[in-house]
């Protein structure tokens, strides 16, 4: 959800009025997947990287999320989305954060409509590493360590691999997203500043996704 910062200066605004202003978006988006049908969509709300930021801005994103949860989890629920979190539960966190969080994906953890996963305090690394320690661990033996001894420590193993990727405020990166998730994906970018996302954009998105011809490392079927 990129672009928060860039579309406040455009108006003039806090950058902070970027993130208030992506609420909208958020939830256009969430209602626009579960129209067509999509079961699993994953935001990255936070990264690790993200507490490089000013200290008022830090703050403000963990206000927000809190007071976003406290708004909106109903909503949410009455829809049938379960809400989980992928990421670090580390000291940085303020704990009324963490309390919200588990409070919301408690609430929704029976639903089964779609599973919106807010990346949170997440790092593609930091999964990696802390797939590795649980097999350090777990006491795995290096012959015994393949693509799914790791791929069952991930934060959610039973998260599909994502079919589709979006990256919006047109920068090309990954900027470390879901990186073990994510080996075939197809990518779309749009030069759409996260704020004034859409399901629209998201609509658009998933058609050229469609175009797309996918062959993980084979040849055409054809
Ligand atoms: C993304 O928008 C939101 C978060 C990282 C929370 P940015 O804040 O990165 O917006 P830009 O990239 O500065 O425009
Ligand atoms: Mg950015």
């Amino acid at each position: 959800m990129d672009g928060n910062g860039r579309w406040a200066q455009r108006r003039g605004l806090a950058r902070t009025e970027g993130h208030a202003a992506g609420e909208t978006a958020l939830f256009d988006a969430v209602e626009g997947a579960l129209d067509i049908g999509v079961r699993w969509l994953t935001v990255y709300a936070f990264s690790t990287e993200n507490w490089k930021r000013p200290a008022d801005e830090v703050r403000y994103l963990m206000r927000f999320n809190e007071s976003l949860l406290m708004r909106r989890r109903d909503e949410l629920n009455a829809k049938g989305v379960r809400i989980r979190f992928a990421g670090r539960r580390d000291w940085r966190v303020p704990k009324r954060v963490l309390r919200r969080m588990v409070e919301s994906a408690d609430l929704t953890a029976r639903n089964r409509r779609m599973t919106l996963t807010m990346a949170f305090n997440y790092g593609g690394r930091a999964e990696i590493v802390d797939a590795v320690r649980a097999l350090v661990a777990d006491g795995v033996p290096a012959d015994h360590v393949d693509e799914r001894a790791i791929a069952k420590r991930l934060y959610w193993p039973d998260m599909p691999s994502p079919d589709l990727v979006i990256r919006t405020s047109g920068e090309y990166r990954i900027s470390n997203f879901l990186l073990w998730e994510i080996a075939y994906s197809e990518l779309v970018f749009t030069d759409v500043l996260w704020p004034d996302f859409r399901r629209e954009d998201l609509f658009e998105a998933v058609r050229e996704f469609q175009r797309r011809e996918r062959r993980y490392g084979g040849v055409d079927k054809a």
